[in-house]
C-alpha cells in the first residue's frame, strides 16, 4: 500500500515512527510493507514512488524544518501529480472553512483514493458530502484520530456495539480545556495554565479553538453524524466555552464537592458543548490533559472511556488502526 501524507506536522511525524515500529507486524499480517511514498508540509513536498524510509523523512523535517526539497503552491495540484493508494491527512484544523485539509480530501477521493484524516474541520463542516463522495467513488474514509485521538471511540461505536440503540454519549473532548481547568482546581490562573497547555503542544495552533468550545464542538459535530446518523455541522453545536469561567466559579463548586468540566454532549436530539458542574468522583471529573467518554446505550448500559486524546504518537496510535481496518478490505490478512 503507497501512502502520502499532508500536513506533515508531528502527527505526521509520529505516524512514521509508528510505521516504522510496527514494519515486521505489517509484513506478518499483509505480506508487504506499507510505502511511505512521500509527504507534504504548508510549503514543500517530497515524492519517490519507491518510497522513503518514514525515519528518514522525520529526522529531515527536525532538520531542514521542511520535508521535501520541492516547492509548491498548489496541493491538489501536487495530489493530482503523483501515484498513491491512501492519503492520511493531518493538517491542521480549519474550523471555518475545512481549510486545505479539505481540499485534500476531496481531490483524493474525487481521485478514487482511500483516506485516513485526523482533521476535524472538513469531518464537522461537510461530513454528509464527504462520505457520499467516498461512497459514490468506492473509497474508504476513516477518521478515528479526529475524536478524542488515542481514546477509541467512532469505531468502538459503530464496530464493537453495532447493534446498539445509543441514548447518548457525553464526555471531555478537549484536553486543553480539562488541564487549564484542573490546574484552576489547585488555585492557578487561567492564563498561566492556558500558557502551561500551550507550551505543552496540547492546544490547537489557535488556542481559540479550545478556550472557545470549538475543538469539542468539532468532536461532538462528527460524533452526532457517526454514531447518531445525524446530519449536522460545527455551526449546529449549541457551543459555550471556558473563557468566563472565573476562579470564584471554581472554588465555589468545590465547597460543594464539585468540580466544572467542558463537556460535550450528543443524542438524538442534544448537540451541546459546555461548562457543567460534575460531583468529585465521577468518571467525567477526571484531571488533566486526558479525554473521557460516557456511551450510555439500550442493552449494554453505561460505558466509559477515557485515553489520551492528542499527541504525536497517541494520535498516531489511531491512523494505525484506520490503516489496518483499510488493508484488512484492500489486502486482506493473510
Ligand atoms: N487541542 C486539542 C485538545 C487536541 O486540547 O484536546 C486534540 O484535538
Amino acid at each position: 500500500m503507497k501512502v502520502f501524507i499532508c500536513g506533515f506536522g508531528t502527527v505526521g511525524q509520529g505516524f512514521c515512527e509508528v510505521i516504522a515500529r510496527r514494519r515486521q507486524f505489517i509484513r506478518d499480517r499483509y505480506g508487504e510493507d506499507v510505502v511511505i511514498v512521500g509527504a507534504m508540509d504548508s510549503r514543500s513536498y517530497a515524492y519517490d514512488p519507491n518510497g522513503f524510509d518514514p525515519e528518514r523523512l522525520v529526522e529531515r523535517k527536525i532538520s531542514d524544518k521542511r520535508v521535501g526539497d520541492r516547492e509548491y503552491t498548489d496541493s491538489v495540484q501536487v495530489l493530482e501529480g503523483i501515484d498513491y493508494d491512501i492519503l492520511v491527512e493531518v493538517s491542521p484544523t480549519d474550523v471555518k472553512t475545512g481549510g486545505v485539509g479539505l481540499k485534500n480530501i476531496i481531490c483524493a477521493l474525487e481521485n478514487k483514493k482511500d483516506v485516513i484524516t485526523v482533521n476535524k474541520g472538513p469531518l464537522a463542516l461537510r461530513f454528509s458530502e464527504l462520505t457520499d463522495l467516498a461512497k459514490r467513488n468506492g473509497c474508504l474514509l476513516r477518521f478515528e484520530g479526529s475524536v478524542g485521538g488515542a481514546m477509541p471511540i467512532i469505531n468502538l461505536c459503530r464496530e464493537n456495539l453495532v447493534g446498539e440503540n445509543i441514548c447518548s454519549l457525553r464526555g471531555i473532548f478537549n484536553g486543553t480545556c480539562n488541564f487549564i481547568l484542573s490546574k484552576m482546581d489547585k488555585g492557578q490562573p487561567f492564563e498561566q495554565a492556558l500558557k502551561e497547555a500551550q507550551q505543552m503542544g496540547y492546544a490547537e495552533t489557535d488556542p481559540t479553538n479550545d478556550i472557545e468550545g470549538y475543538d469539542s464542538a468539532c468532536k461532538i459535530a462528527i460524533l452526532a453524524n457517526t454514531v447518531f446518523g445525524r446530519d449536522v455541522t460545527f455551526n449546529d453545536v449549541r457551543i459555550t466555552g471556558i473563557t468566563s469561567i472565573t476562579e470564584d466559579a471554581v472554588a465555589l463548586a468545590a465547597s460543594r464537592n464539585m468540580v466544572i468540566r467542558l463537556i460535550g454532549e450528543v443524542s438524538e436530539t442534544k448537540l451541546e458543548v459546555g461548562p457543567r458542574l460534575v460531583p468529585k468522583g465521577h468518571p467525567l471529573s477526571i484531571s488533566g490533559t486526558l479525554n473521557t467518554a460516557q456511551i450510555l446505550s439500550d442493552l449494554a448500559g453505561p460505558i466509559t472511556v477515557t485515553g489520551r486524546g492528542a499527541g504525536r504518537l497517541e494520535t498516531a496510535s489511531a491512523i494505525l488502526s484506520d490503516l489496518v481496518s483499510i488493508m484488512d478490505e484492500r489486502v486482506k490478512p493473510q
